[in-house]
């Protein structure tokens, strides 16, 4: 990666508590650019439900204009419960969907570990969830998701999607997951539903194929209803875990749980171009405008930007120091039986920055 001097990034807050964790990951993100000499430019652009709500496509062409040439995306969340029932195109989700399509992002990491001062907060046992250090990669720009045909008959008495999948979108990603886990524990679940659906047998074939590439790292092959239940019965096994679009959204939610809570987990959806970087979880509409979410996914989020796309890796690892720091001392927010505020999490996180 060239080592650049200034940074364009911009941001899509959306709906719900994304702004509200947004804005903790950008003062993160201004702080460590800044303690790295370099200079930083962060272009705030609308994207889902407040676009629509401004009568304009949840990807307007404004936000499309501002992505060109910038180095990396940071999101917040989007959805909102008054477009529940909207047909899908003029969903806020579409526009999130159609962000990723346009950044060519296929690749969607999203590392899943039980940090020693969370163990008790999931409800699984201890002994279950200790040591769970995992990360999920999912296909991100293919499945029922964008295949095609897809839509409700004209009575409207039937609707469908379609799981599609080519060899080249699983080899890509396939091969994503094996050069991750060479670097790490040299193992790869592939997770699909061969046993009933052609898309995963493709998917398992061409894994196979790739696999053969990698003879230090070892492949296996999980049903995804298999994997769902040992990843709460016995998570430790997993080190990187490849799948489909859909299973990877399903399994990731629940994988959640291992961490703690869903506010926590980050990620970073990687192509060709510049990377998009958001935390797993939605818009949370039941929580939204209290100023009380969880901005530790966001803020997570944006050490694995400066991990993977501004080439600062040093500063990376003082983000998540810190959210470890803050979470050593004991400082919660209430998904995880605490009482700190979104805003106090992104002020106790900068101080523990500053003190590194
Ligand atoms: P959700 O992830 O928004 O919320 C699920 C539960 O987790 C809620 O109880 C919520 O309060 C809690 N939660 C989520 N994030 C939290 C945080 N940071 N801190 C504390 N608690 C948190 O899922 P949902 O309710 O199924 O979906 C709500 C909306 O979000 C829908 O419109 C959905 O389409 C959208 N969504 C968007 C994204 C995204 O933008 N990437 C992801 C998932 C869902
Ligand atoms: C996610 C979300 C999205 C997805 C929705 C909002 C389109 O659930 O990022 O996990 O299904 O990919
Ligand atoms: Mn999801």
């Amino acid at each position: 990666m060239t080592q650049k001097n200034s940074f364009r990034i911009v941001s899509l807050p959306g709906d719900g508590i994304g702004p509200e964790v947004c804005r903790e990951g950008a003062r993160v993100l201004e702080s460590c650019v800044k303690h790295a000499g370099k200079k930083l430019e962060l272009v705030e652009m609308p994207l889902g439900g407040v676009a629509l709500d401004a009568g304009k496509p949840a990807l307007p062409d404004e936000t499309r204009a501002a992505l060109s040439g910038v180095d990396a995306v940071l999101l917040g969340a989007v959805g909102l419960p008054k477009y529940d029932g909207v047909p899908g195109d003029r969903r806020p989700e579409k526009g999130l969907l159609d962000l990723r399509k346009m950044l060519g992002v296929y690749a969607n990491l999203r590392p899943v570990r039980a940090v020693e001062a969370l163990i008790g907060a999931s409800p699984l046992k201890e002994e279950i969830v200790r040591g769970t250090d995992l990360v999920v990669v999912r296909e991100l720009l293919s499945d029922v998701y964008f295949g095609e045909p897809r839509g409700f008959d004209p009575d409207g008495k039937r609707a469908f999607n379609t799981m599609s999948y080519t060899e080249e979108e699983v080899r890509r990603v396939v091969k994503l997951a094996f050069e991750m886990a060479r670097g790490r524990r040299k193992l790869v679940t592939s997770v699909d539903k061969a046993n009933v659906l052609e898309a995963s047998q493709l998917w398992r074939r061409v894994a196979k194929e790739v696999g053969a590439d990698y003879p230090d790292v070892k492949l296996e092959h999980q049903y995804v209803d298999s994997c769902a239940m040992d990843l709460i019965k016995k998570p430790t096994r997993f080190d990187v875990v490849v799948t489909s679009n859909l299973f990877g959204d399903i399994l990731t939610d629940e994988a959640a749980v291992l961490a703690g809570s869903i506010g926590l987990l980050p990620s970073a959806s990687l192509g060709d171009g510049p990377g998009l970087y958001e935390p797993i979880h939605g818009s949370a509409p039941d929580i939204a405008g209290k100023g009380i979410a969880n901005p530790l996914g966001t803020i997570a989020s944006v050490a694995m930007m400066l991990r993977s796309s501004l080439g600062l890796p040093q500063e990376a690892e003082r983000v998540d120091r810190a959210i470890e720091r803050v979470l050593n001392d004991g400082h919660r927010t209430a998904d995880l039986g605490g009482s700190v505020k979104t805003s106090q999490m992104g002020d106790y996180v900068c101080r523990a920055l500053e003190s590194d």
